[in-house]
């Protein structure tokens, strides 16, 4: 298993608004083991479900404090701004500068389809405003400056990835 199962850029399921999950417990779950061996297999600290090619609301993350899994993730309040950069195992070799809220509250459902709310600063919180923005077809690159998108996005089709 290697970055092989994740999708990447050029895809149209990264450019999709997701769906939110209904309660579909097995498929669901599945999913979410999936994505786990995916996001470990590629030493990812989150993942968004597009990135196994599933245009469904859900995101996973493990800033080394465990494995977190939120279905239908919404935030609910965010404070602050914090600038970093970001990377993706959609776009290898992409990094971006991003702002992002720089802590904010997130609910949503566990596994078990029980209503879950986490309260995150630092790395947490911007990878879960990562992961949704995957669920919004919102990519790193869309960050950029024009121009220095179109300079990526040209090395990235020169490239054969
Ligand atoms: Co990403």
């Amino acid at each position: 298993m290697g970055t092989i199962e994740i999708t990447k850029l050029g895809s149209a399921v990264l450019r999709k608004k997701s769906r939110s999950v209904g309660d579909e417990r097995e498929r669901i779950c599945a999913l979410l083991d999936k994505m786990a061996k995916v996001m470990y297999a590629n030493k990812g600290v989150g993942l968004a479900a597009p990135q196994v090619g599933v245009d469904e609301r859900v995101i996973i993350f493990d800033a080394g404090d465990g494995l977190v899994e939120i279905i239908n993730p919404e935030i609910e309040h965010a404070e602050g701004s914090a600038r970093s950069s970001e990377g993706c195992l959609s776009i290898p070799g992409a990094a971006v500068d991003v702002a992002r809220a720089a802590s904010i509250a997130v609910k949503g459902l566990n596994r078990d389809f029980e209503p879950v709310k986490f309260s995150l600063g630092g790395l947490p919180a911007r990878i879960v405003q990562h992961e949704l923005d995957h669920l919004n077809g919102v990519l790193i690159i869309d960050y950029l400056s024009f121009l220095k998108r179109k300079v990526f996005e040209k090395k990235w089709r020169k490239s054969s990835r």
